[in-house]
């Protein structure tokens, strides 16, 4: 059996069970990673809690090497399949995202990190090692403050309000957002030059 930490074996579970059902499918990229992403010149990229991976083909499509890490099985299925639909080249890694970090950390750093709508606090210390020299971090996720948490979902999964701005010490914030309980980050790591 594997051993999840961070990422349990039940949320797994559930995240399959979603994709299954039909959901978490879209092949719409969020605004905000085309915003970002399209100024970017092309290098390796990882979409990290990626999902069914509509930012990973994004990505592909663009021209980056990209790689897809998630939990779940069914959402790299339908990634795949998309891929090879598309004919792109896509890498699947089938892990919860700390060890897709010490991996990246010890192998083979990115040049852009994209994670959208999953909050992966406890990987907040660790995941600016995961980037080479100059490279791009993309995080939006929700904050306490979406009008969802008073809808009843679960603020497991929330930042604190004002939380994103300060998760990358080691980072230089290049943009902040924070509106309707929707915090958007973009930060850079150091050349290690000068
Ligand atoms: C709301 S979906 C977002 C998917 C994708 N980022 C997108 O925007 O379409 C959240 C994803 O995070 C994945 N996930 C949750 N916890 C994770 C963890 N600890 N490590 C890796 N993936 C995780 C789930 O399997 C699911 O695919």
């Amino acid at each position: 059996m594997t051993r999840m930490t961070n990422g349990t074996a039940s949320d797994r579970e559930r995240w399959n069970a979603k994709f299954l059902a039909g959901e978490g499918q879209s092949l719409e990229p969020d605004p905000f990673v085309i915003e970002v992403c399209a100024r970017l010149a092309p290098g390796r990229a990882l979409d990290l809690a990626g999902g069914a991976g509509r930012h990973a083909l994004w990505l592909a499509r663009h021209g980056w090497d990209a790689t897809l890490a998630d939990l779940s099985d069914e959402g790299l299925a339908i990634a795949g399949k998309r891929a090879e639909e598309a004919r792109f080249v896509l890498q699947l890694r089938r892990e919860p995202a700390e060890e897709s970090l010490a991996w990246a950390a010890a192998k083979a750093p990115f040049d852009l990190i994209v994670v959208v709508w999953c909050l992966l606090r406890e990987q907040f210390p660790v995941l600016p090692s995961a980037l080479a020299p100059g490279g791009t971090l993309l995080y939006k996720t929700r904050t306490s403050d979406h009008l969802r948490y008073t809808e009843g979902h679960s603020l497991r999964t929330a930042l604190q309000p004002g939380e994103l701005r300060m998760a990358f010490p080691a980072l230089k914030t290049i943009l902040y957002r924070e509106a309707n309980g929707v915090a958007e980050l973009v930060a850079r790591s150091g050349t290690g030059l000068g």
